[in-house]
């Protein structure tokens, strides 16, 4: 069974300075949410209650922003303001949330191999924050879990993409199975779109079985000198392990200023309530 959440949230976000000088990433918020808790809901929404963390330098409003804040909630006790702490305090009461820190950003390989500590021995599923999903029935991640419980290999969701932004994505190339599902022959990190083996672009979610963090120790720096998810991964789908899963759904790249401005805008149209 899945019960744990991977958050890589270590990186610096150099996309988004200089807002992202001294504030994480991962603590933009989309209209009145940081987009860290966009994905611990969806990912509590997909059955997972064990969240786990991979921090950084300069990454302190993460842990803090999960924790009780007494100061201020006694302040607004018994205020109209109390009711908009009650979703943050839903999620600290019902989850269990653990932090690690990644000392050199050698890459998302590097910092889900630093993860492993607060994993372990078990099949967990991994969501980079700044990819917002909104799944169309339901969250992306509870679509993958879904597929999980009936595979039980590693899933990583893919999306189309237009073929000359194939150099921004891990790609893959697979053979069709029924339902939005690709067994993954091969993938390529950031391919030039001559070289790109689809335009299927792996995206923010992953489940991953636990002997990737074998493959991640024995893997070598790759594209730009950081340890590549995207390498550790082939090695499992050269044994027929991995699937690539086409969502329903929509992603927002939130890592750049346009995704994010969509995002909000969709947000506030679509989800928010003052
Ligand atoms: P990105 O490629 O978006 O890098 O990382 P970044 O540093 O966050 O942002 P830019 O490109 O400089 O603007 C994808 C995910 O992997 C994490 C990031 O936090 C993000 O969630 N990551 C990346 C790490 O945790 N450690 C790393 O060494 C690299």
């Amino acid at each position: 069974m899945l019960k744990k959440c991977l958050f890589p949230a270590a990186g610096y976000g150099t996309r988004f300075l200089p807002a992202t000088k001294t504030m994480p990433k991962e603590m933009l918020p989309i209209v009145d949410k940081p987009l860290i808790q966009y994905g611990v809901e969806e990912a509590m929404e997909g059955g997972l209650s064990h969240m786990a963390v991979v921090t950084g330098r300069g990454k302190r409003a993460i842990p803090d922003y999960f924790d009780v804040s007494y100061e201020l909630e006694h302040q607004i006790q018994g205020t109209e303001k109390e009711k908009k702490l009650a979703p943050i305090r839903e999620i600290i009461d019902q989850c269990v949330f653990s932090f690690t820190r990644q000392k050199e950003m050698r890459g998302l390989g590097d910092a889900i191999l630093t993860g492993e500590t607060l994993i372990g021995n078990e099949p967990f599923a991994v969501v980079l924050a700044d990819d917002l999903c909104v799944g169309n029935a339901k969250g992306v991640l509870s679509q993958m879990v879904d597929i999980y419980n009936q595979h039980k290999c590693s899933i990583v969701a893919i999306e189309e993409i237009p073929i000359d932004e194939t150099d921004k994505y891990g790609v893959i190339a697979g053979d069709a199975l029924a339902g939005n599902l690709y067994r993954v022959s091969n993938m390529v990190e950031k391919p030039h779109p001559s070289d790109a083996p689809s335009n299927l672009a792996i995206i923010g979610r992953y489940i991953f079985t636990p002997d990737i963090f074998d493959i991640l120790r024995e893997t070598p720096p790759g594209k730009n000198g950081e340890i590549q998810i995207t390498d550790a991964l082939y090695v499992q789908a050269k044994q027929g392990r991995v699937l690539g899963y086409k969502f329903s759904g929509r992603r927002f790249d939130c890592g750049s200023v346009e995704g994010f401005v969509s995002a909000t805008n969709f947000f506030y149209e679509n989800v928010y309530t003052p």
